[in-house]
C-alpha cells in the first residue's frame, strides 16, 4: 500500500516537473501556438497528453497522443506514422488554412490533417480526455460540429469512446492498422476493422487476405466468437445494413483498458494494472490455431479439444489424404459423394460452432427456418442454412453454397444451430452396409470363388516357404532397397516371432498408443525383453518417414539414446523392434497425479539432476558426437524413456533430420513437434536448427525442475505459461519457489537447482543465437561455481504465436491446446 503510494506520487512529480517547464498552459492550441519536441498539450483532466514521442530513443520523431497519468509511455494515437521527424526541429501547429499540421525544421509539410475547409482564422486543435484530438471553431464547442477529429483517423489502439466500422453511404472506414515492427508506428500488414458483406464480422486482416473473423453479427453478437471472455467493458453497437459502429465504454472502476492491433497481428485487450504498475492483458486473439482463419481448410472442423484439431465435417474426407495425415490441413476435405439433390439427403444440425464465413451465400431476412431448410434442399450447391439471428433475436434465413469454410468448434459459447447437408447413409452407418447387401447378393459368389483360389494358393506357397523366412514380392523388394540404399546392418526380425514375443499383439502386451500405432512389450524367444512399435495399416507415418526413423538410430550407440534392435515388415505392415524400458516414460513420473500414483514423489532431485544430464548427454551426442548431426526436433517428457535404473534414453526419431556437417539451419514446410517444445522460430517460420532442440530441452528442463507442463500450466496471479513463470520468477530472485512442491525443499542443493533453473532459461531464449550449445549446457551443468550469464526473457512459442513485444508480452497459457501428441511415439511402459 505504502509502496503504491510513493510510486503514484513519484510518477505525479515526475510527469508535473517535466511538463510545467515546457508544455503549453492547457489542451487547446491556437493558431499562433506551436508544439515542438519538447512540448506537449495535455486534456483538461489530464488523462491524455500529446506531443512527439522517439520510439525506442531512435532518431525519429512522431507526434503522438500517449495515457497522461500512467508511468508506461503507452501511445494510442500516431499522427505522421508514415512520415517521421527526423531531427528535433520540428513542429506541430496550426496552418492559415485550418489545417493541423507537422513541420520538419525546414518548413516541409510532412503530414498535414487535409481537411478542404474555409480559411479560418479561428480554428483550435483540443486535445480532449478521452484522447480524441480535435479541430474546432473556437466558439464552438459541440460535438457534432468538429472539423476533424483523430477518432476518425484511427492508428492501432482501439480506446474506450472511439467506434470502429464503416459507413457505406460515406464510404468513410474506421479500422485500426497495427505498427510495422515493435519499434516502428509505419502501417504494418495487420488490420482490424469489419467487414460488412452480408451480416457484419469483425476481421482482421493480413494484407488483403483474412487472418482472423469473428462469428456473423446475429443481433446479439459476433456468433460468440469476438469478446471470449468477459471484460470489463460496455459495447456500443450501430449495426444495420447502413453502416456498423462499435465501440465501447468503460466504468470507473475499471480504470484504463485499451484494445491493441499488435504487430504480430495479435488483437489485444488489456487493463492497466495500478498495483503491478503494468498492462495486464485480459483477452488476445486469436487465442488458440482455430482462431486462424480457415485453419482447417475448406468444410472441415477446427477443434481444440480434439487431437489432431482439424477433422472433416461429416460427409467429408479429405482432399489429400497424404497431406492431410502429415498436418498440412490447407487442402481442406471434400465431399465422399457429391450432393445431387436425391431422396435421401438430410440434415444434421451441430450445435456451439462458429458460422461459416459469408463466402457463397444468400441471406433473406423474411423467411422462416423450415422454408429456410426447403430452400435449401432444392439447390444442389446448398451445403449448410441456419437461423441468421441469435435466438430471440429476429430471424432470417442463411445460406451457404459449395464449400463450408472457417468453422470452428467455440468452447463453452451458446451459438446458433448449424444445419449441414448429408446424405442419409452418412448419419446412420447400418444402412450403409445394407446398400453394400444389395451389391453382395452379387458380388459374393465370385469373390468367394476367387478367395477361395487365392487361399489355396497362398497356403501351397506358406508351405514350401515354411522353414525359411517369408517371402512376398513387396516385401522383398523394400527390404532390399533398404539394404541397398543404406548399407544397413539390421537383424531383421521373422513375424511369427515377433508375434509369439507378444502373445499375437495381444491387448494385454500393449504398452500404448502412438500416433503411429500401438506399442507392445515382447518377451523373444531368447528371453529378452523387448517394446514392438507396431504399424497399423492406416498409420500416417510414410514408408520415408520409416526409413528415415530405421536408418538413423541403426545408426546411432549411445547410452542415453533407446537402442533398436531390429526391424520387422509383414505386407504393408512395419514393425520396429526396441529395448525394452523397464520405467516407462519421463512424462509419467513428472507430470504424475499425486493423488494417484505417486511416481512424483519418487524421483527425487538426485534422479532428477541425473536424468537433466543425462538427456544432455544423449542430445549432444546427436548434434555433435554421432556421425551424423542429427536434429531431433520432437524432444518432449514423454519421448524419454528411463531404464531399470532409471538412465533416461531418447527415443523416437520419426522426426529427426541429418544435417550435412557444416549446415546450421534448415526450413521446412512441414513444421512436425510438440506445442509447448518447439521453439518460436520454428513455429513460425519452420527453421529448425540444433538451437530449436536446445530449446525444447530447456523446456524439458523447466518442466523436470517444476514438475509442470509448460501447455497446461496455469496460475492464479497471471497468464504466464511455464517459461514464463520461470522466469519471473527467476528475475525477481525467488528462483526457488519454481521446485516441485513434492521435493523436499532443504534436502537440495540450493546452487544445483538455481543452476539447473538458469541453464533452462538460458536454452529457451528468444533468439537462437542467445541460446547455448549443448556442449555449453553441459559445461555449465557440471561446473559448480563458475558464473553462468544472464537468461534473457524466453521465447514464447505457442502455435505459430509468439510475442516478446513489450513489457507485457504474453506468455499466456491460453492456448488451448492440450496435446502433448506428435507424429510418433514409442513407449515403454
Ligand atoms: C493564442 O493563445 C495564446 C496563449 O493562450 C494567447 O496569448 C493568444 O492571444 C492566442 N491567440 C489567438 C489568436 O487567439
Ligand atoms: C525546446 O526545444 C527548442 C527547440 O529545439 C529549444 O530551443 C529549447 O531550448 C528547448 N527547451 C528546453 C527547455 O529544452
Ligand atoms: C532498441 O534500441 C537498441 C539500442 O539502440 C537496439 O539495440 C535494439 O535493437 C532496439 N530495439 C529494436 C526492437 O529495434
Ligand atoms: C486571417 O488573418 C489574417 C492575418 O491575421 C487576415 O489577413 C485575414 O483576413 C484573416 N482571414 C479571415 C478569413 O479572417
Ligand atoms: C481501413 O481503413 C482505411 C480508411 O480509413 C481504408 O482505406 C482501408 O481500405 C481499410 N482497410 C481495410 C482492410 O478495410
Ligand atoms: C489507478 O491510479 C490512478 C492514479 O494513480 C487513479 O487515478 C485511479 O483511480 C486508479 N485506478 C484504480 C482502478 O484503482
Ligand atoms: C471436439 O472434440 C471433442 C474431443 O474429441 C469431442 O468430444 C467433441 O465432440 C468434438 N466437437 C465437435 C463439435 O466435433
Ligand atoms: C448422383 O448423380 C449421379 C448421376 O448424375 C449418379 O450416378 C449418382 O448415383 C448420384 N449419387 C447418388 C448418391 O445418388
Ligand atoms: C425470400 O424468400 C421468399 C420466398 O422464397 C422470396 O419470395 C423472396 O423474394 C426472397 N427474398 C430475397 C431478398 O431473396
Ligand atoms: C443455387 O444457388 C446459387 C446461389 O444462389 C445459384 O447461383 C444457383 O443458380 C442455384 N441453383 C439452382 C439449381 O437453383
Amino acid at each position: 500500500m505504502m509502496m503504491r503510494l510513493v510510486a503514484s506520487i513519484c510518477s505525479i512529480f515526475v510527469v508535473t516537473f517535466c511538463c510545467a517547464a515546457f508544455s503549453l498552459s492547457d489542451d487547446t492550441l491556437n493558431i499562433t501556438e506551436s508544439i515542438s519536441f519538447n512540448q506537449t498539450l495535455i486534456s483538461a483532466k489530464e488523462e491524455f497528453k500529446l506531443g512527439f514521442f522517439r520510439p525506442n530513443n531512435s532518431g525519429k520523431f512522431y507526434l503522438g497522443i500517449w495515457y497522461n497519468r500512467i508511468p508506461v509511455q503507452t501511445i494510442v494515437w500516431v499522427a505522421n506514422r508514415d512520415t517521421p521527424l527526423s531531427d528535433s526541429f520540428g513542429v506541430a501547429k496550426l496552418e492559415n488554412d485550418g489545417n493541423f499540421i507537422v513541420q520538419d525544421g525546414e518548413k516541409r509539410v510532412l503530414w498535414s490533417t487535409k481537411i478542404k475547409g474555409s480559411r479560418n482564422n479561428n480554428t483550435v486543435a483540443q486535445l480532449l480526455d478521452s484522447g480524441n484530438l480535435v479541430l474546432r471553431d473556437a466558439n464552438d464547442q459541440e460535438v457534432g460540429s468538429f472539423l476533424w477529429q483523430s477518432f476518425d483517423h484511427p492508428s492501432h489502439a482501439w480506446i474506450a469512446g472511439m467506434t470502429l466500422g464503416e459507413d457505406r453511404r460515406t464510404s468513410v472506414t474506421r479500422n485500426i492498422t497495427s505498427w510495422r515492427g515493435m519499434d516502428d508506428p509505419s502501417p504494418g500488414e495487420y488490420t482490424f476493422g469489419f467487414d460488412l458483406e452480408g451480416l457484419a464480422q469483425a476481421t482482421i486482416w493480413k494484407g488483403s487476405s483474412k487472418h482472423l473473423r469473428s462469428g456473423p453479427w446475429n443481433g446479439a453478437d459476433f456468433g460468440g466468437s469476438l469478446v471470449k471472455s468477459k471484460l470489463p467493458f460496455t459495447p456500443q453497437i450501430i449495426i444495420n445494413s447502413d453502416e456498423v459502429y462499435y465501440g465501447y465504454s468503460v466504468n470507473e472502476e475499471s480504470g484504463l483498458v485499451m484494445v491493441q492491433l499488435s504487430y504480430t497481428g495479435l488483437l489485444q485487450t488489456s487493463r492497466w494494472d495500478n498495483n503491478s504498475n503494468e498492462w495486464k492483458i485480459l483477452q488476445s486473439l486469436p487465442e488458440d490455431d482455430c482462431g486462424l482463419y480457415n485453419f482447417c481448410g475448406p468444410n472441415s472442423l477446427c477443434n481444440t479439444s480434439n487431437v489432431p484439431l482439424c477433422g472433416c465435417l461429416l460427409g467429408y474426407e479429405p482432399k489429400d489424404r497424404k497431406e492431410w495425415d502429415a498436418r498440412i490441413w490447407s487442402g481442406g476435405c471434400k465431399p465422399l459423394i457429391p450432393l445431387n439433390c436425391t431422396e435421401d439427403e438430410e440434415f444434421m444440425n451441430f450445435d456451439g460452432l462458429k458460422m461459416p464465413d459469408l463466402l457463397q451465400y444468400s441471406l433473406n431476412m423474411s423467411i422462416s427456418l423450415d422454408q429456410c431448410r426447403t430452400e435449401c434442399l432444392k439447390n444442389c450447391s446448398c451445403t449448410a442454412y441456419a437461423d441468421s439471428g441469435a435466438s430471440g433475436a429476429g430471424h432470417g434465413c442463411l445460406h451457404w453454397y459449395e464449400e463450408i469454410i472457417d468453422v470452428r468448434k467455440l468452447n463453452g459459447f451458446p451459438s446458433q444451430i448449424l444445419y449441414l447437408r448429408v446424405i442419409a447413409s452418412d448419419l446412420v452407418p447400418e444402412s450403409h452396409s445394407k446398400k453394400e447387401d444389395k451389391t453382395a447378393k452379387i458380388v459374393f459368389p465370385i469373390a468367394a470363388t476367387i478367395l477361395l483360389l487365392f487361399l489355396v494358393a497362398i497356403c501351397f506357397i506358406w508351405k514350401k516357404k515354411k522353414s525359411g523366412e517369408r517371402v512376398i514380392l513387396g516385401q522383398q523388394v523394400e527390404r532390399e532397397a533398404i539394404r541397398d540404399e543404406e548399407n544397413l546392418d539390421l537383424p531383421f526380425f521373422n513375424f511369427d516371432s515377433v508375434s509369439e514375443a507378444t502373445q499375437g499383439f495381444s491387448d494385454r502386451n500393449k504398452l500404448g498408443e502412438g500416433g503411429f500405432g500401438p506399442v507392445y512389450k515382447g518377451v523373444l524367444s531368447n528371453g529378452q525383453e523387448v517394446a514392438i512399435k507396431r504399424q497399423s495399416e492406416t498409420s500416417s507415418q510414410g514408408l520415408n518417414e520409416w526409413k528415415n526413423e530405421v536408418t538413423l538410430i541403426a545408426k546411432l550407440q549411445h547410452r542415453n539414446l533407446v537402442r533398436l534392435l531390429g526391424c520387422c515388415i509383414h505386407g504393408q505392415e512395419r514393425m520396429l523392434i526396441y529395448e525394452y524400458m523397464h520405467n516407462g516414460s519421463l512424462d509419467s513420473y513428472i507430470f504424475s497425479d499425486s493423488k494417484r500414483q505417486d511416481k512424483r514423489h519418487l524421483l527425487v532431485w538426485e534422479n532428477r539432476f541425473s536424468i537433466i544430464v543425462g538427456i544432455a548427454r544423449g542430445l549432444l551426442y546427436l548434434h555433435r558426437d554421432s556421425r551424423l548431426r542429427i536434429i531431433h526436433r520432437d524432444l518432449k517428457a514423454s519421448n524419454v524413456l528411463l531404464d531399470i535404473e532409471m538412465n533416461p534414453k531418447i527415443s523416437d526419431f520419426g522426426t529427426a533430420r541429418t544435417f550435412g556437417e557444416k549446415q546450421l539451419t534448415t526450413e521446412t514446410r512441414r513444421v512436425v513437434g510438440t506445442y509447448g517444445y518447439m521453439a518460436p522460430e520454428y513455429v513460425s517460420r519452420g527453421i529448425f536448427s540444433m538451437k530449436s532442440d536446445v530449446f525444447s530441452f530447456g523446456v524439458l528442463v523447466l518442466e523436470i525442475v517444476s514438475g509442470k507442463r509448460n501447455v497446461k500450466f496455469q496460475h492464479p496471479d497471471h497468464e504466464y505459461n511455464l517459461l514464463g513463470h520461470a522466469w519471473k520468477l527467476w528475475a525477481e530472485g525467488n528462483g526457488m519457489e519454481l521446485i516441485d512442491p513434492l521435493l523436499k525443499k532443504d534436502s537440495c542443493p540450493i546452487s544445483q537447482v538455481l543452476r539447473c533453473i538458469q541453464v533452462g532459461l538460458l536454452c529457451v531464449q528468444q533468439r537462437p543465437d542467445d541460446r547455448p550449445t549443448m556442449s555449453s549446457v553441459l559445461m555449465m551443468l557440471d561446473s559448480g561455481t563458475s558464473l553462468l550469464p544472464e537468461p534473457k526473457r524466453p521465447g514464447f512459442s505457442t502455435q505459430g504465436y509468439y510475442d516478446s513485444e513489450t513489457d507485457h508480452s504474453i506468455f499466456s497459457g491460453g492456448y488451448s491446446s492440450t496435446n502433448d501428441v506428435t507424429n510418433t511415439i514409442v513407449q515403454g511402459r
